[in-house]
């Protein structure tokens, strides 16, 4: 089976990968060997934040590399209109680009009330063509509505935590239904759930590692999944996630792991840091 790109159709037409190549505390000196590690396992989306003070490795390690699909986020101090429209000129020039594939809202950051500045911001980026499609992160149902409701204009996608201890069901009923990418962060529950015995007895029966187990559950539940490693050989050894199936037997065990109190990160309605 030969899934290396296999990817997802946004809402605004273009395509992208499944599989990305999360950089998250990957430290601005580490990045360039990480993404490109990365780049020539064969990724080719690549997933960074203004916040994460990585850009400029992480467009070191893309260098002129042509097969990219590069993410990147506005932070929440940057949000409003005339602030973000700056911000995303930094990231750009940190990055060494002159566009990026996506440009994320990191969170909504109700209580600032900007998001909706924030958004009309990456509409106009979009239309600079500096950000070649737009999303959010970290959005409620209810954020999601309103940016529609006072633009029109739809996210392609919507990064959430969901790991098989937080799986997201109701999020991803909502992106369905506004047709909206779900994009996973924390896919592996930040290294912890690879030592769920449920999910290692899988390893064990399909010979593959817990890591590219979850990963390929993420992959068969047509989301867009992006694990992080510093390590060469998990780097490689989770992109065989393109390369096996899980049965739905399978499947079923790790959907039945879902826990109503999985959540690792901040509720998106409480964080207004
Ligand atoms: N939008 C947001 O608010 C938000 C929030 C958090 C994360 N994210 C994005 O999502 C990405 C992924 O989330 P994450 O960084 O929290 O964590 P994650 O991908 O869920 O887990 C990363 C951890 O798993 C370990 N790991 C990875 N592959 C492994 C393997 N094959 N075998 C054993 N251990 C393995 C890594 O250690 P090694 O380095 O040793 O392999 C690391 O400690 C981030 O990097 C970022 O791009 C977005």
């Amino acid at each position: 089976m030969s899934t290396e790109h296999q990817t997802l159709t946004l809402n605004d037409g273009r395509r992208i990968p499944q599989l990305g190549f999360g950089t998250w505390q990957i430290e601005e000196e580490d990045a360039p060997k990480a993404v490109r590690t990365a780049l020539e396992t064969g990724y080719w989306l690549i997933d960074t934040a203004a916040i994460y003070k990585n850009e400029k490795g992480v467009g070191e390690g893309i260098g002129d590399w042509s097969d990219i699909f590069l993410q990147t986020k506005i932070w929440n101090e940057s949000q409003g209109y005339d602030r973000t429209l700056k911000a995303a000129d930094k990231c750009l020039e940190r990055l060494g680009r002159d566009h990026v594939d996506m440009l994320l809202i990191h969170w909504p950051q109700p209580e600032r009330g900007l998001f909706v500045d924030t958004w009309k911001a990456l509409i106009e980026l979009r239309d600079q063509g500096k950000a070649k499609s737009i999303g959010v992160s970290n959005f409620r149902e209810e954020d999601l509505k309103q940016i529609v409701d006072e633009t029109g204009v739809t996210p392609a996608l919507n990064q959430i935590e969901l790991h098989p201890s937080f799986q997201q069901r109701a999020m991803r009923k909502v992106h369905d239904d506004m047709g909206i990418i779900t994009q996973s962060w924390s896919p592996l529950g930040q290294g912890n759930g690879m030592s769920n015995e449920t999910v290692k007895g899988i390893a064990v029966e399909t010979g593959q590692s817990a890591s590219a187990v979850i990963i390929r559950w993420h992959i068969q539940h047509g989301l867009s999944v992006l694990p992080r490693s510093t390590n060469p050989d998990h780097i490689r050894d989770n992109f065989k996630a393109l390369s096996f199936e899980l049965s739905d037997e399978q499947m079923a065990k790790i959907d039945a792991l879902d826990s109503k109190d999985g959540r690792m990160g901040p509720e998106p309605g409480n964080f207004n840091d």
